[in-house]
């Protein structure tokens, strides 16, 4: 079994190698380092003790790719190639829909062209808008409000399109909930350029002494301390999930959509006090008014995930902080 790992060098994508070559599956990763580097590759090879292919190759150069797959004969493919900051989407919009759609749409079309209809689609919970009614579900209404947003709907449509003009294809929308935490080696994990926009990643910063102080973005939502709650997923937790997903997509041709989080709503001054006790180090914060686009509360209802993948995460929250803070003192520079 070969799988092709768009993005493989990128936070989600180098955790997910390691749990593919574990399940006995090959992988051979594409990714123009444009928000990674060959270092997270490098260690995940000495993790898993075997070379990875690789080909520094933008999903959008349509020549390549094919070269790459005229090389090798996959079984499918997991996408994770994307630009992911909500933010930024905002500010350029074209290079947003340029990488997110434009990109699947010509790998989509690459796959076609060799038969390789297997292809599982990071997706995000942020497709999901603000929703009416917690825990949500994966047949909740859709909404976007940024254009980072849009390109996750936009490519879940034309997938959906896809499948309906020709339904041989086996295809996974995975919609993640927080993403966090790091592989217990210390030696891989989220590797932020300049000024992290992320909570796990700010605080950890913070806890390092790089950053002075968290800004507690609102403390007057309709929660229980007035801050925003999130469903953090440790990344192992979510790498685990495609594996599962993958073997779950060969059953039969379909268009499968699932949540990946684990079920537990965690407010912002929770995740501090875990990354606190965890540390042990102090972690300065001041409320702030809210950050714009944010919504109050977010998490999954991990039921779906379990009956069709038979997945679970997990990691709880304390853990998931620790294995964050393991990896930023073992690399308080990132890759560099
Ligand atoms: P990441 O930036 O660490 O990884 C993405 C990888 O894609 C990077 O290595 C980057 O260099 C590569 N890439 C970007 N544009 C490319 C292009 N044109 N051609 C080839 N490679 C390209 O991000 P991540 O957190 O690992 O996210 C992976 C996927 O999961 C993305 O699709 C993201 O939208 C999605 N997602 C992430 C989160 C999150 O919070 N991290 C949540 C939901 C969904
Ligand atoms: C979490 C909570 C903030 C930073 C984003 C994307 C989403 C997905 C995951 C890709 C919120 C609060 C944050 C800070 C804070 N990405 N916060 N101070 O916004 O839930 O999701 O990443 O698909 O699409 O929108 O994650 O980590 O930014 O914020 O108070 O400095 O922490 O307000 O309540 P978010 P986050």
């Amino acid at each position: 079994m070969k799988i092709l790992v768009t993005g493989g060098a990128g936070y989600i994508g180098s955790h997910t190698c390691i749990e593919l070559i574990k399940a006995n599956i090959e992988v051979v990763v594409v990714d123009n380092l444009c928000n990674s580097s060959l270092e997270s590759l490098k260690r995940v090879e000495s993790l898993v003790n075997c070379k990875i292919p690789f080909h520094k190759i933008d999903i959008r150069d349509k020549a390549s790719l094919t070269k790459v797959f005229e090389q090798y004969e996959f079984d499918g493919v997991i996408h994770f190639a994307a630009l992911k900051a909500v933010g930024e989407s905002v500010e350029k919009p074209i290079e947003y829909y340029d990488v997110n759609v434009g990109g699947t749409f010509i790998l989509a079309d690459v796959m076609r062209e060799f038969g390789c209809k297997t292809f599982v689609f990071s997706s995000s919970a942020t497709v999901y808008g603000d929703p009416h009614t917690l825990p949500i579900r994966e047949d909740f209404p859709l909404s976007a409000t940024n254009p980072y947003g849009r390109s996750k709907l936009m490519i879940e449509d034309f997938l959906k399109d896809i499948f309906v003009a020709d339904d041989s294809w086996h295809i996974a929308f995975l919609r993640y909930f927080n993403p966090i935490g790091a592989h217990k080696s210390g030696l891989i994990g989220e590797d932020p350029k300049g000024v992290p926009n992320n909570l796990i990643s700010y605080i950890s910063q913070v806890a390092a002494g790089k950053l002075q102080k968290l800004s507690v973005f609102g403390s007057d939502y309709d929660t229980p301390d007035g801050t925003g709650v999130r469903d953090y997923i440790h990344v192992v937790d979510l790498a685990k999930g495609h594996v599962k997903a993958f073997q779950a997509l060969k059953d039969k041709p379909q268009v499968l959509i699932v949540n990946l989080g684990t079920g537990n709503g965690y407010s912002v001054l929770d995740v501090v006090g875990s990354f606190k006790r965890i540390s042990g180090k102090d972690i300065p914060y001041q409320a702030v008014d809210r950050r714009s686009g944010d919504i109050s509360v977010s998490y999954t209802d991990p039921t779906y995930a379990k009956e069709k993948l038979n997945w679970i995460a997990e990691y709880e929250l304390d853990e998931m902080c620790e294995d964050t803070w393991r990896w930023q003192c073992m690399n308080p520079d990132g890759y560099l």
